[in-house]
């Protein structure tokens, strides 16, 4: 039997087109936020912003006309999953969407490896969001196509992560200099655990505001730390508000308790309104990867601090931008 992981083109050096051989992610797996450079970064959000002038100018192009993207969701999704596919067709491609394995052969008890090798036979990029951490670094060990981490469970989310920085720049022009606070669920949210890691790349300072029992995991702090990133941990906004240039709130991920009475102990922890930012600059933005339950209230989104429904925006640019890389159009 040949060796299937040697076959695979990911670790083959010899390209098949000559004209992919410059770009660096061409046929690339996008895991963790642990494999990006400032240079990648630089790189990417050059691309999301063409994308974006583009999206803008006309609309839907042909980059990607004839590809084919695998978009399997093992969990809910309402933006990531219909971001990607919006990304996908707005640059010509069209989509497998399998969102609800329950009627996929998934439920037949099929292995995760043996999924994305059927789905590699019928499309060019896979992207998977999974309840278990390390799912798509498994799914990666097996598929020869690209795999997009789109979530594992409390692990990473790197794309929103990208998308959440991209936000950043795009709002406040600079990153270096910037005071972050994370909000929230700091535990079990995967969003903040990607972001907080990619954030270290940059010369910033990173408060942690949660329960007790939500903390930041120490390894991520830990992680920090040996980079040199001052991060300091609360459980009251008000004690950072003021100095804090972008407010990162999470979510309480209900799904990810084993004790319903623990969630129902922080699941109310903290509001955002109009009364609560009094304290905060003029000139600072409020984020949230979205869904929001009820941690932020409506009447903030009209203040032109409140960044989410923009945030929203930015992931097309940005998802626009890594499928393109991916398939060696960019
Ligand atoms: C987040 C996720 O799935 O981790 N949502 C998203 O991708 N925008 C955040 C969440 O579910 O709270």
């Amino acid at each position: 039997m040949t060796n299937y992981i040697l076959a695979n083109r990911k670790d083959n050096p010899y390209l098949p087109f000559g004209d992919h051989r410059g770009a660096p992610f061409y046929g690339k797996d996008i895991l963790s936020v642990k494999q990006f450079s400032r240079a990648d970064l630089d790189y990417i959000f050059g691309v999301a912003h063409e994308m974006r002038v583009m999206v803008e100018r006309v609309g839907t192009f042909d980059l990607l006309k004839g590809k084919i993207l695998a978009n399997l969701f093992y969990e809910p999704s309402t933006r990531t999953s219909s971001s990607f596919t919006s990304a996908m067709e707005r640059l010509g491609g069209s989509v497998i969407p399998i969102n609800e394995v329950r009627y996929s052969s998934v439920s037949k008890g099929e292995s995760l490896p043996d999924t994305v090798r059927t789905l590699e036979c019928y499309a060019d990029v896979i992207v998977l969001r999974h309840p278990e951490v390390g799912a798509s670094v498994l799914a990666a060990k097996y598929a020869r196509k690209p795999i997009i981490n789109a979530g594992d469970g409390i692990g990473e989310h790197p794309t929103q992560a990208l998308l959440d920085l991209f936000t950043i720049i795009e709002e406040l022009h600079q990153v270096d200099g910037l005071t972050v606070t994370m909000l929230g669920d700091l535990k079990f949210g995967r969003t903040v655990h990607s972001l907080a890691r990619l954030l270290s790349l940059f010369d910033i300072r990173l408060h942690y505001v949660a329960p007790e029992i939500l903390r930041m995991p120490a390894e991520i702090i830990a992680e920090l730390d040996a980079k040199g990133i001052p991060q300091s941990e609360h459980t009251r906004l008000e004690d950072v508000l003021a100095e804090t240039d972008v407010l990162y709130v999470t979510r309480v991920q209900k799904e990810r308790f084993e004790n319903p009475e623990a969630y129902e102990s922080v699941k109310g922890a903290y509001v955002i309104t109009p009364e609560t930012m009094k304290i905060a600059k003029q000139r600072m933005i409020v984020m949230h990867p979205l869904p929001r339950v009820n941690e932020i209230s409506m009447e903030l989104d009209d203040d032109p601090r409140a960044a989410y429904f923009r945030q929203m925006e930015y992931g097309l640019y940005v998802r626009m931008a890594l499928l393109a890389m991916v398939l060696g159009k960019a």
